[in-house]
C-alpha cells in the first residue's frame, strides 16, 4: 500500500442509499467507498475511509491526516461544510491538500447551501458530480503530486 489518503465524510452520509434519494442518488456509503478504493488503486496510493456524525471527530481525523503525512483529505462535510469554524480551522491548519467534496451541486439547492467555510481553505472544490466527485478528487490529488504543487 503506498501513500494513504484521508476520505472523511460527515454527518447523514452513513444513510446514502436511502436518505432523500432524489437529492443523493441510490449509491450507499459502501458503493462510495468501493470508488475511492478503485480510484486509489489506479493511482497507487492506499485508502483511509471514515464516516462520523460528529463534528469534534471530523477536526481530528484532518489533524490525523495532516500528522500522518498522507497524499491529501478528501472531506465531504456535509452539513458542518455550512456551519463549522472548528473544521475550517483544522483544514486551515494541515500542511496536506484537502479537497472539498459534495454529491450534489449545493450551489443549485438552497442559499445556506451556497457558503462554504471549508472553501476558504480547501485546496479545491468539487460538487455535483454524485459519488463521481469523490474518484475526481482523488485523481485530483494525484495529479497535484505528480506536477509537485507550488502553491
Ligand atoms: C452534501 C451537501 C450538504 O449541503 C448536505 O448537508 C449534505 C451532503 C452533498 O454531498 O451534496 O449532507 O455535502
Amino acid at each position: 500500500m503506498g501513500p494513504t489518503v484521508y476520505v472523511i465524510n460527515g454527518p447523514n452520509l452513513n444513510l446514502l442509499g436511502s436518505r432523500e434519494p432524489d437529492t443523493y442518488g441510490r449509491a450507499t456509503l459502501a458503493d462510495v467507498e468501493a470508488l475511492c478504493r478503485e480510484a486509489c488503486e489506479r493511482h497507487g496510493f492506499g485508502l483511509d475511509f471514515r464516516q462520523s456524525n460528529h463534528e469534534g471527530d471530523l477536526v481530528s481525523w484532518i489533524q490525523e491526516a495532516g500528522a500522518s503525512g498522507a497524499v491529501g483529505v478528501v472531506l465531504n462535510a456535509a452539513a458542518y461544510t455550512h456551519t463549522s469554524i472548528a473544521l475550517l480551522d483544522a483544514v486551515a491548519a494541515v500542511a496536506v491538500p484537502v479537497i472539498e467534496v459534495h454529491i450534489t451541486n449545493v450551489h443549485a439547492r438552497e442559499p445556506f447551501r451556497r457558503t462554504s467555510y471549508l472553501s476558504k481553505a480547501a485546496k479545491g472544490v468539487i460538487c455535483g458530480f454524485g459519488p463521481l466527485g469523490y474518484a475526481l478528487a482523488i485523481a485530483g490529488l494525484a495529479g497535484l503530486q505528480t506536477q509537485g504543487d507550488r502553491s
